[in-house]
């Protein structure tokens, strides 16, 4: 048969056959220099690479960040400079799960964001939530293994989970927030984003401040009840997977409005939260939405594999005019994530297309190297006098600092009045969610509990939840018993 796209192996040969092995004769063995069957099995051996450790089963696109307002007073990064358009992609997944797991699923979203500017590629790698299960890196580790499968039964367990929870009253205003309705979005369109963490953002004049970023879904927020969650998992488990996609295919371009909350570098000493603690939040009432622009996702990814599977999101790309807290947690996700992309993708995953810094010119001396696409010319060493690049201390060369002295110590302790695990938790059952949003909340918390969770750690559990609000462990206890 002719064919006008003829079939070749990956070096561009034309092959012989798409359908039959070489073999001796018809009813012959096969043979081992038909090369082009060898390669088919062993490509065919090598086309995962390692999912991600958590944040494994996800969807994303590509679409750009447009700035409306004017904040260049408190940075001078330039994706945040009045009218720029930045071209970025973003990510969105769930945690716990594997790469085949339900997107329906009781989790925290994962909301990555990755823009391609003019000064280097800038990562936001932040969740649906605005704060997080605990405040020490440590305990990360042992967080996500909690929540995985067992070693014994190869089963998630909720004793397990409730085990961890309870010995770690940190995580309580988290998991209230997991508990509550937005525990399970409608759709990763109908979700908010946050950095959770406080960054630090810098000015033309060098000027700091201390920052949070809300990206607040131009959808609306919607969520799935527990019932309509579980039977999506069963009956679509690549929900918001397939919803996003089939939304920008559609031409419904889904938009976010990035706000941020802006603390001048001086207020957080006497602050009455730890401002670094990503247990909390900064109440608006304190620090206001200041608005900033508009993400549009208007273009899928046209292969998942190259452009999602393959994307490395990391904390540290960090652009000038853009930097880290004290915030211990975030101090730890600027090793963590360089260091599984090179284990999951390879060292030079960073010249994949989509990890490019397509908008920004690469100067680095970094070389060689398994898959390596392009090196950098002779001079491979600094300092030298042959031209190679050199460091531009007069505009870059002052680094994102704040004040550190003290003896070296291990402690949670905090220096800041309100400063407890259970306060804001509390605060976010009391005040903002409304009677059917708090009856909610207890009958997934019970449902929760009854799949599974043994004494004493449904008494701990029960204890946790009095903890963030009296009637609430009550209601908890007694649904519970009640479930029995
Ligand atoms: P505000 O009344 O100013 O804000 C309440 C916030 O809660 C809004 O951002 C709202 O989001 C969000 N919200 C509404 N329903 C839920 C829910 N079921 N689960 C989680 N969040 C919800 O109050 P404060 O700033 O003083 O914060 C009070 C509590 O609200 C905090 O303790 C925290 O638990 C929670 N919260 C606070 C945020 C912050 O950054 N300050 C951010 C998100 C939650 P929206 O505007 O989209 O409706
Ligand atoms: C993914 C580590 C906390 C958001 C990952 C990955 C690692 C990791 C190793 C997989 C990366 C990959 O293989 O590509 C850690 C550590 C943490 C931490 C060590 C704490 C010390 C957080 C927090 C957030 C977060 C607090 C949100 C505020 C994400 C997201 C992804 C991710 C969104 C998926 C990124 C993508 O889409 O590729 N994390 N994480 N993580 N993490 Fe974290």
């Amino acid at each position: 048969m002719s064919s006008d796209k003829p079939t070749t192996t990956d070096a561009g040969i034309p092959v012989e056959s798409d359908e039959h092995s070489l073999t001796v004769g018809p009813d012959g063995p096969i043979v081992l220099h038909d090369a082009y069957l060898i390669e088919q099995m062993a490509q065919f051996n090598r086309e995962r690479v390692p999912e991600r450790q958590p944040h494994a089963k996800g969807g994303g696109a590509f679409g750009h960040f447009q700035v409306t307002e004017d904040v260049s007073a408190y940075t001078k990064a330039d994706v945040f400079q009045p009218g720029r358009r930045t071209e970025m992609l973003a990510r969105f997944s769930t945690v716990a799960g594997e790469r085949g797991s339900p997107d329906t699923w009781r989790d925290p979203r994962g909301f990555a964001l990755k823009f391609y500017t003019e000064q280097g590629n800038y990562d936001m790698v932040g969740n649906n939530t605005p704060v997080f299960f605990m405040r020490d890196p440590m305990k990360f580790q042992h967080f996500i293994r909690s929540q995985k499968r067992r070693a014994d039964t190869n089963l998630r367990d909720h004793d397990m989970q409730w085990d961890f929870w309870t010995l770690s009253p940190e995580s309580a205003h988290q998991v209230t927030w997991l508990m509550g309705d937005r525990g399970i979005p409608r759709t990763w369109r109908n979700m908010n984003g946050y950095s959770s963490h406080t960054y630090m953002w810098v000015n033309a004049d060098g000027e700091r401040f201390w920052v949070k970023y809300h990206f607040k879904t131009d959808q609306g927020i919607e969520c799935l009840t527990q019932d309509e969650a579980d039977r999506l998992a069963g009956a679509d488990g690549d929900f918001h997977t397939r919803d996003l996609y089939r939304a920008i295919e559609r031409g419904e371009h889904p938009s976010w409005t990035l706000y941020m909350q802006i603390m001048p570098f001086g207020d957080a000493a006497g602050y009455r939260f730890n401002p670094f603690d990503l247990t909390k939040v900064w109440p608006h009432s304190d620090y206001p939405l200041v608005k900033v622009g508009t993400m549009t996702l208007d273009e899928n990814p046209a292969d998942y594999h190259a452009q999602i599977e393959q994307a490395a999101f990391e904390p540290n790309n960090m652009v000038p005019g853009i930097g880290p807290s004290p915030d211990r947690m975030l101090l730890g996700r600027v090793f963590a994530y360089a260091d599984a992309h090179r284990t999951r993708i390879g060292a030079n995953y960073r010249q994949l297309p989509v990890n490019h810094p397509k908008n920004a010119p690469v100067h680095s001396y970094s070389k060689d190297g398994a898959m390596r696409y392009y090196n950098a010319t002779d001079p491979v060493y600094a300092p030298n006098s042959k031209g190679g690049p050199s460091a531009d201390t007069a505009r870059f060369g002052e680094p994102v600092a704040w004040p550190a002295d003290g003896e070296l110590t291990r402690t949670a302790a905090s220096l800041h009045a309100e400063d407890d695990d259970f306060g804001q938790a509390g605060t976010l059952v009391r005040e903002v969610m409304d009677d059917a949003a708090r009856e909610r909340l207890v009958s997934n918390i019970a449902g929760h509990l009854l799949d599974g969770v043994s004494e004493p750690v449904l008494q701990r559990a029960f204890e946790y939840w009095r903890n963030v609000d009296a009637g609430l462990g009550e209601r908890v206890e007694a649904a519970v018993r009640g479930g029995r």
